[in-house]
């Protein structure tokens, strides 16, 4: 078993990362339940593996309340939001009990703001079954809903208790999803780890074929290397954690010309906005084109878009900047961008002219 720690005081709490651990979980989760039973909030998609959790948690005379969502991005709405908290209440929920989000992001983002809210605040345990949730968004405290206004506009910093991690459930995953969340994996060599990103590119097949070490392996990196950054800044505030969303600003764009639909997946507009974040950094004299080259070619090797054209997207330059003048991380009239000095030297730059990002933009294909 691979444990890492993300250090926050007495918030503090482990990340267990082992094959085969979802039908074990009743001995890391027995301890927290004290003899009572424990909620479970899922989706309808992972059902196989919440029969699993239950089998363990009964196995160990763990009762268990199923709350069982629609998948899907809209399922991280007000509305889901107002029947989860509900239905928290009608068990009777104390703010020392542990909820545990069985799923992928959706349902590891609302119920972590749930229990942000419940009480004003109860615990919660993430087990995710995503590889983009078990690299990336079970880690570090973000928690949100969607709103007419756009993506994770209302939420909360809550840090789970525990996460659990078990890979074998990515064996259900659909493998275009699998993809997706190897963009995130990726871009943790891409910000400041250059052996990592060789790493990916020497295994990244056989990770996404399903071999077992690794995906080990690149999850128990990439969780150390986020815990690593969000004990170093939890609430985003002097800009370290801002690093990992390299690639999230022209992926954002992307996302928003896709209507956030699943004509193009989150981690698959992350890989697209990496290799155009590296393409800007070349424009703007920063890195050497033959890291940008090699980024791109990375991403088309693995299936991944490389660019607005390979993602499906033909709007506008001008549209697509119109999209980034809604971005969340918009202050005081400029967007801070991620850029790059090479693969594995990124850094934060607050000087970006969205007019000449959509000069470069007009120039990329469509
Ligand atoms: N909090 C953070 O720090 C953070 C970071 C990155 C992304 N996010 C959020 O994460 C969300 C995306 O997460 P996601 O990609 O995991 O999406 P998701 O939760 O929608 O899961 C993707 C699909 O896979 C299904 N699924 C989940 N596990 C499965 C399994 N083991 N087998 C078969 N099907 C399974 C789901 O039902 C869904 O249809 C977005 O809302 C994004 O905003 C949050
Ligand atoms: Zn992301």
């Amino acid at each position: 078993m691979k444990t890492v720690t993300v250090s926050l005081g007495d918030r503090s709490y482990p990340i267990h990362i082992e094959a085969g651990l979802l039908p074990r979980a009743a001995e890391f989760l027995a301890p927290l339940a004290r003899g009572r039973p424990m909620a479970i909030v899922t989706d309808e998609n992972v059902r196989p593996h919440l029969a699993t959790l239950q089998a363990s948690l009964a196995a160990a005379g763990v009762m268990t309340d199923a709350i069982i969502l629609p998948p899907g991005e809209k399922t991280k709405s007000w509305a889901m939001l107002e029947r989860v908290c509900d239905r928290l209440l009608e068990l009777g929920i104390e703010r020392s009990d542990h909820v545990i989000a069985l799923g992928g992001g959706v349902i590891g983002d609302l119920v972590g703001f749930a229990c942000s809210i419940v009480k004003r605040g109860c615990r919660f345990v993430q087990i995710p079954t995503t590889l983009l949730s078990q690299v990336d968004s079970s880690v570090g405290g973000k928690t949100a809903i969607n709103t007419a206004a756009g993506k994770n506009l209302i939420g909360a910093f809550h840090q789970p208790a525990m996460v659990l991690i078990d890979p074998d459930v990515l064996d259900s995953l659909p493998a275009r999803q699998v993809r997706a969340g190897y963009a995130e994996v990726v871009k943790y060599g891409l910000i400041d780890d250059f052996a990592f990103f060789e790493w990916c590119e020497a295994n990244g097949p056989a990770l996404l074929a399903g071999n077992a070490d690794a995906r080990i392996h690149a999850i128990a990196h990439s969780v150390a290397a986020k815990a690593r950054i969000v004990a170093a800044d939890e609430h985003e505030t002097s800009g370290i954690r801002a690093l990992l969303n390299l690639g999230h600003t022209f992926g954002h764009a992307l996302e928003a010309e896709a209507g956030f639909s699943d004509r193009l997946l989150h981690g698959e507009g992350v890989a697209a906005g990496c290799a155009l974040a590296f393409r800007y950094s070349v424009r703007r004299g920063l890195c050497p084109g033959q890291d940008a080259d090699r980024v791109a070619a990375h991403f088309r090797t693995i299936g991944l878009p490389d660019g607005p054209a390979a993602a499906g997207i033909d709007a506008p330059s001008a549209t697509l900047v119109g999209h980034m003048m809604h971005d969340k991380k918009m202050a005081a009239g400029t967007l801070p961008f991620l850029l790059a000095h090479g693969i594995g030297r990124t850094y934060l730059d607050k000087t970006v002219d969205l007019a000449d990002v959509g000069v470069f933009l007009d120039a990329e294909p469509r």
